[in-house]
């Protein structure tokens, strides 16, 4: 397996299996599996409601000895209506309550959007808080409390790009260690990925594979399905493995983690070999050139009438 070095010599898998929308009664064996055949980084977070059932299945491994606690990499995320200052280390208490850890591996704030306490999803403009209200620079606060109290050992962010980083980092003394963002070669976000490397940020690529499973009102009409374009087809072909593997050794080649979905013995056993394929530079551009960019997961939930959220503050490309 490769890895992702934090600043300490901490090693992070660069394959890890996301945990959104597997449901409940089959998560649990996901990941007893996962960690059976090998994997182990696994991606959390509060608003995927599963994660005490993640941490029963933390708990069958570690009390049968199929793995030991520290050589798992666990993430969670801190969700949108717990960034105020105070509001962080109980929000990370939970989710290791229901985790059934003593601490998290890596800790995000998982968009740069606030809601108010009582709202788990917005249905209304006046359900949102501005960031003037709750800038980004408190919620950090409130992060890097997590470090100091030993709840989490690196703390990072999700969905920001540069502008917002550079916003943490200025008020930070503790900068973010990652960025985890969707990348995959319709996205490849390279000026972000830029400004990551230059700032010593890891980044993890999510929705890798396209996020096909999403529900329905969250897909835009004629969505590119990655696994159907003929470019990419050939590429995979040419090198005797799936798409799906196309797409992740493609990640992970260009150094990033990924975070591949599944709930499917199968598939998360092809996913997790993709972590070995090694691609030519002249390969990991034909891959990139495949086909129109695209974004999945484009925040759109986040920007309805009333909002103080717009998309053109949420991202820089596409
Ligand atoms: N930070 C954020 O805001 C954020 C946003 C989105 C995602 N994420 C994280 O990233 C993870 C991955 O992204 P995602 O869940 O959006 O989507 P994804 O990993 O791009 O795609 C998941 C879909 O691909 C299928 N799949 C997986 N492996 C396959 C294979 N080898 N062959 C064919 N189909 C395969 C899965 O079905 P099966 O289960 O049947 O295999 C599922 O339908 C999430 O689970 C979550 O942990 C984070």
């Amino acid at each position: 397996m490769k890895y992702l070095t934090y600043r300490n010599g901490d090693k992070m898998p660069i394959v890890g299996l996301g945990t959104w929308k597997s449901e409940p009664g089959e998560v649990y064996d996901a990941v007893i599996e996962a960690v059976k055949m090998g994997y182990r980084h696994i991606d959390c977070a509060a608003i995927y409601q599963n994660e005490k059932e993640i941490g029963k299945a933390f708990k069958y491994l570690f009390d049968n000895n199929i793995v030991k606690r520290e050589d798992l990499w666990v993430t969670s995320k801190l969700w949108n209506n717990s960034h105020r200052v105070d509001h962080v280390v109980p929000a990370i208490k939970q989710t290791l309550s229901d985790l059934q850890l003593d601490y998290l591996d890596l800790y995000l704030v998982h968009w740069p959007v606030a809601l108010k306490d009582e709202v788990t999803f917005p249905e209304k403009g006046d359900d949102f808080v501005s960031l003037n209200e709750v800038p980004l620079a408190e919620t950090w606060k409130g992060m890097e409390k997590t470090l100091a109290e030993g709840l989490a050992k690196h703390i990072g962010v999700s969905n920001f790009n540069s502008d917002k980083l550079q916003e943490v980092v200025d008020n930070a003394n503790h900068n973010p260690e990652m960025n985890q963002v969707e990348l995959h070669p319709l996205l490849p976000q390279n000026d972000l990925m830029d400004y990551c490397n230059g700032m010593g940020i890891h980044m993890t690529a999510y929705s890798p594979l396209g996020s096909r499973d999403r529900a329905a009102q969250m897909k835009k009409e004629n969505e590119p399905n990655m696994f159907e374009i003929p470019a990419l087809q050939d590429a995979a072909n040419s090198l005797n493995i799936s798409v799906p593997q196309l797409l992740i050794a493609w990640g992970v080649n260009r150094n990033t983690a990924v975070i591949p979905k599944s709930v499917n013995p199968d598939h998360m056993k092809s996913n997790l070999e993709a972590a070995e394929i090694d691609l030519s530079k002249e390969m990991m551009e034909k891959i990139e050139s495949a086909g129109e960019k695209f974004r999945y997961v484009d925040g759109s939930f986040w920007t309805m009438e009333g909002s103080p959220y717009k998309m053109e503050d949420l991202w820089e490309t596409v």
